[in-house]
């Protein structure tokens, strides 16, 4: 046996509290009520509210398909070379693993019962993939990973690693999803607003409560690795963190794109804000003095939009 069990780090916690809070079942939830509510949205409020759900139901696959490398990666580490345990680690993935798949699942179904399709090809044409940073990113990550496993050099491999969970945890997780979160919650209280009511797409939101809970764990546990491989490899912050968080921000915040939405009341720049401050997060948890240009992203935003 490689690793004492009874030295737990954050990973190993967060697996226990993942067996705890991560048993929910999306067929349990009734979608009759959902159905309803959904007929009562308008063709322009239905498209928008698909585009960002078809961007969750491609991403959550995206997830589950490409974290195994991570895992193997890991494994190839030199353990006793690292400042974390790489087996609870490996633990930790392996119950992500599952959740990510039951994301899908959840919104295979709901796609399924309530959209009443399964295609999202004709929403990504929509452009929701082509707005700078997208899941079809983690393809290639997964490849990367890959190739430095196979190269067997202990530094490529914490590299690979560090923009792996860079562009995983740091990126799809912690800015698209959770920008994505609250544009939903935008979208469904503007509209329970509208009709009057206390909420619309009850189980939706109940549902998508319990994934949001599972990705906080998610966001934490990467952002605790990338401090560690950090800790590990100083120089990783500046030649693979920056550049990459450089790239979502000049893509996703300095030249976002604002669409039209079509609920009455939307606040777009309040999510972008919020995104900002997300980031912050990410930064000052991995240790805001190991960063160039972004130890304060706020400033760093500013200073290249007043450069646009
Ligand atoms: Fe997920
Ligand atoms: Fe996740």
């Amino acid at each position: 046996m490689p690793i004492e069990y009874s030295n737990r780090e954050k990973s190993y916690e967060l697996y226990r509290k993942g067996k705890r809070e991560g048993t929910w079942d999306p067929d349990d939830y009734d979608l009759e009520g959902d159905k309803e509510d959904w007929a009562a949205f308008s063709e322009d409020e239905q498209e928008q509210f698909l585009l960002t759900c078809a961007g969750f139901y491609d991403g959550e696959e995206d997830v589950t398909r490409t974290l195994a490398p991570y895992m193997m990666a890991l494994d190839a580490l030199d353990n006793d070379e690292m400042p974390f345990d790489t087996v609870q680690e490996e633990i930790y993935l392996a119950q992500q693993v599952y959740e990510e798949a039951k994301h899908t699942d959840l919104f295979s179904r709901y796609f399924e019962e309530v959209f009443e399709t399964q295609d999202t090809e004709p929403l990504r044409e929509g452009g929701y993939q082509d707005e700078g940073y997208s899941t079809d990113n983690l393809y290639d990550t997964a490849d990367e990973l890959l190739a430095a496993i196979n190269s067997g050099d202990q530094q490529e491999l914490v590299y690979a690693l560090g923009e792996a969970y860079l562009n995983y945890m740091g990126i799809v997780e912690a800015q698209l999803a959770r920008s994505g979160y609250l544009s939903f919650d935008q979208m469904i209280e503007l509209k329970a607003d509208e009709m009057g009511r206390d909420v619309v797409l009850e189980s939706f939101q109940e549902a998508i409560g319990r994934v949001r809970q599972d990705e906080t764990r998610h966001i934490e546990n990467g952002r605790w690795v990338l401090s560690k491989l950090a800790e590990a490899e100083p120089d990783i912050v500046t030649d693979v963190y920056e550049p990459r968080i450089d790239e979502y921000v000049q893509n996703r915040i300095v030249g976002a794109q604002r669409r039209e939405m079509p609920f009455e009341g939307y606040d777009a720049r309040k999510i972008g804000k919020q995104s900002i401050q997300y980031l912050q997060d990410t930064i000052d948890y991995i240790g805001a003095d190991r960063f160039d240009e972004y130890s304060d992203v706020q400033r760093a935003v500013q200073a290249q939009r007043a450069a646009d």
